[in-house]
């Protein structure tokens, strides 16, 4: 739509209201919920769908400030990209005011029954109320990791950071709202041992909304700084073998996906730099911008030394603050303040990194002796399906992810039942190791996970577990026919995000 306006305007009021098909809005009937008592709605901008609940200009380079007054039936509760309330008040009118300009894709709003919890002074969790107990626990780390990442990187400079736990249908594992991060219940495992996730959102509190990508062509600005904060923070809180594992999970998808797009002849979307014009921004949510990203930075990390880099990153957060950057600003940035000014040497193949296809040469290596570990374990499985010789009371989940990722492609139905009496895959409560499993669950059509496999499917709408597990059933004629069975019922349960990239596989 276009609005034409003249030298003199200074304002313009706008008259709408969305209609129920706003792609952004997810509204949930009790059912659908945890508690299942009340209904629920919550936004999902990013990309490009805040146009369909505000209209504004719906680019990541343009910013601003705003106030808002929401009503909700009384006795509910409302949240925004905003200064929140922590209970519910008996009118159920709330008024937010965000004083620090923030693109279009960061607006966000949730309106619900659910509760407050405070972690430390300045973090806090909103969930529903029988997952409030659980929830507190689970994050019990973010006071420390918000500390941490101030440590790193400067100030955190949006006030409060607090985290709501959604309902399972919730399209993503985390979004960055400012103030109020989305969060999947899907990290929730009893074991705190998903809490990189929280770490990663955090981190987009200096990665993305205080210095955010011009364009969607430059998102590995967002998520390639996001993810090697992340790792960051993870390594000061639980180690450095710890951040080794993530590294290699990083590392693996990241060469499956280069594989795949290579093969596909997609070779120009493994470039840091992307080119989407006429595509849809969420082709561009791939591991490259992530983990081809988070590589490019490591790489530049281990060049300079983590002391140079660290102060190199902090200025230019600082520089930056609450403005958007482009890659080719970047690099002019990183060629004056990382190399100039501290008398060295730019390093060669910067050009190749962000605008290459496929792996540089100088990738980084990972070494994490906990998955060599895992590694032996798997040799010992295929040899004589046994790791009595390993200690996997001790594995943490991200040793199971790696391990169940790595078993064999052809294994044997007799196979996965003994991994299943042993190991109890098929019914773990952790749903990345329901993830991983449930693919192998699909290819081999394993009968005995059918019903636990539907019902993740039906129950969770987070896109990063679906789409793998409705592609490995799709590979095959029984599977197909079970898998559009499955998502006939489950579709209702998805968040546009996630149904839209279903219908594409799937119909
Ligand atoms: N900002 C992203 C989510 C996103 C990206 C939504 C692009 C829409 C378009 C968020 O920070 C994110 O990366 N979430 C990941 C978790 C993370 C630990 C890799 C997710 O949801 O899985
Ligand atoms: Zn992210």
């Amino acid at each position: 739509m276009e609005i034409p306006v003249s030298i003199n305007d200074e304002k313009i009021i706008i008259k709408y209201s969305t209609s129920t098909g706003a792609e952004a809005l997810q509204w949930l009937s009790p059912e659908q919920t945890a508690d299942k008592q009340e209904p629920f709605l919550f936004t999902q901008s990013q990309a490009i769908l805040a146009r369909s609940w505000i209209p504004l200009q719906d680019s990541p380079g343009i910013r601003f400030t705003y106030t808002a007054e929401v009503t909700v039936p009384k006795g509910y509760l409302a949240l925004m990209s905003a200064e929140n309330p922590q209970k519910s008040n008996g009118t159920g009118v709330y008024h937010f005011k965000m004083d620090q300009p923030i693109p279009s894709y960061l607006m966000s709003l949730v309106a619900g029954k659910f509760d407050f919890t405070p972690i430390g002074n300045r973090t806090g969790v909103y969930a529903e109320s029988s997952m409030i107990e659980k929830s507190k626990y689970e994050f019990q780390e973010m006071e420390d990791m918000l500390e941490i990442a101030e440590g790193i990187y400067g100030k955190y400079q949006w006030d409060r950071y607090d985290l709501i736990v959604l309902p399972p249908s919730f399209p993503f594992g985390g979004m960055e709202n400012p103030r109020i991060t989305f969060a999947t219940p899907t990290i929730i495992t009893g074991d705190r041992s998903l809490t990189s996730l929280v770490a990663h959102e955090l981190a987009h509190s200096w990665s993305g909304n205080l210095v955010t990508n011009a364009t969607w062509n430059d998102f590995w600005l967002n998520e390639g700084f996001t993810v090697y904060f992340e790792h960051r923070i993870m390594e000061a809180l639980k180690g450095s073998d710890y951040a080794e594992m993530l590294s290699s999970l990083s590392l693996q998808g990241l060469q499956e996906e280069v594989e795949s797009f290579m093969n596909e002849g997609k070779a120009d979307d493994t470039k840091l730099k992307l080119n989407l014009e006429g595509r849809n921004p969420d082709d561009g949510v791939t591991t490259i911008a992530y983990d081809k990203g988070y590589f490019f930075l490591k790489y530049l990390e281990q060049n300079v030394g983590k002391e140079i880099f660290d102060s190199f990153l902090k200025e230019y957060f600082k520089e930056y603050a609450f403005k958007s950057n482009n890659t080719e600003a970047f690099l002019i940035y990183l060629d004056e303040h990382l190399f100039k000014n501290n008398g060295l040497k730019p390093v060669g193949d910067i050009n190749e990194w962000v605008y290459g296809t496929g792996l540089p040469k100088s990738l980084p290596q990972v070494n994490s002796a906990r998955f060599i570990n895992v590694d032996n374990a798997l040799n010992s499985w295929r040899e004589d399906e046994s790791l009595d010789a390993f200690h996997t009371e001790l594995w943490s989940t991200h040793e199971w992810i790696h391990f169940i990722k790595n078993l064999p492609q052809d294994l044997s139905e007799e196979s996965m039942i003994r991994l299943d009496e042993l190991y109890g895959f098929t019914n773990s409560g952790n749903a990345e190791i329901l993830g991983v499993w449930f693919v192998h669950c699909a290819r081999h059509l394993y009968q005995p996970s059918f019903r636990a496999m539907t019902n993740f499917l039906t129950e969770t709408g987070r896109r990063k577990f679906l789409m793998p597990i409705y592609t490995e059933l799709s590979k095959s004629e029984e599977g197909k026919f079970l898998a559009l069975k499955i998502y006939g019922h489950a579709r209702p349960n998805y968040h546009f995000v996630a149904s839209n990239s279903l219908d594409e596989l799937l119909f």
